[in-house]
């Protein structure tokens, strides 16, 4: 029997783009067939790395307009104090990290509450059975499965977190998994064998001279293998 998997969407992370031309690049996406866009807000505290946070969110936002989707991959050390300001900022799935608090659930209701979808996500070195653990007590819209230590776009995509993608999918089977990290038409594969739908890609499309054609061809092999399942 096939299960109906959730959709393969594809979201660009802007992150190794030229950050000068922030909200023409994210636009440049959105034409290239994103569905998505996967914005990197990093604190140089939780992650060795700093971007930006929510008054450029706003300010992207401000100049695209209300529809894309915006996913905030927040690698911050305190996310709870910046829910509101990126509910404001019209940020659409707010994604945390499970090792950046110690209330996960009471996390979760509070992005609700804000209007926002929620997604919470891993590290490579935190084991998914603590992911699982808490979308049993509390159900979140989205899990993240980070597959380079966060902090910097261009890493090695690292195989062996796909064991984790597994179990989310056999255990979840409507739940929307992304994965982050080293994805590009190289690594894909794996990706969509293990039941990702949600896939973000960085340089591997920043850095295309076509970067419609990869993401065409990371959704389309993410589409192949929803529908085998
Ligand atoms: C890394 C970020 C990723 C990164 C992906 O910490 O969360 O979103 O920008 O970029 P690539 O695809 O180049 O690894
Ligand atoms: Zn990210």
């Amino acid at each position: 029997m096939v299960t109906m998997a959730p959709p393969a969407r594809i979201g660009p992370s802007i992150l190794n783009s030229n950050l000068a031309n922030l909200a023409s690049e994210c636009q440049r996406m959105v034409e290239c067939g994103a569905d998505y866009l996967h914005l990197d807000v990093m604190d140089g505290h939780f992650v060795p790395n700093l971007t930006f946070g929510h008054p450029v969110v706003q300010s992207i936002r401000d100049n695209l307009g209300d529809k894309p989707f915006f996913d905030a991959h927040m690698m911050v050390s305190k996310p709870e104090q910046w829910v509101k300001p990126m509910a404001d900022a019209k940020v659409n799935l707010f994604t945390f990290h499970l090792e950046s608090t110690q209330q996960p659930q009471d996390l979760i209701k509070q992005i609700h509450e804000s209007g926002m979808k929620a997604g919470c996500g891993i590290k490579p070195g935190t084991p998914v059975s603590l992911l699982i653990e808490l979308l049993h007590s509390q159900m979140c819209d989205m899990a993240l499965v980070m597959t380079v230590e966060p902090g910097f776009g261009g890493q090695k995509f690292m195989t062996d977190m796909m064991s984790k993608v597994k179990s989310l999918r056999s255990e979840f089977p409507g739940l929307d998994i992304e994965v982050d990290g080293g994805v590009s038409p190289a690594t894909i594969q794996h990706c969509a064998e293990a039941g990702a739908n949600m896939i973000v890609s960085g340089s591997a499309i920043m850095r295309s001279s076509d970067p419609k054609g990869v993401i065409e061809e990371l959704r389309s092999v993410v589409e192949e293998y929803g529908v085998r399942r």
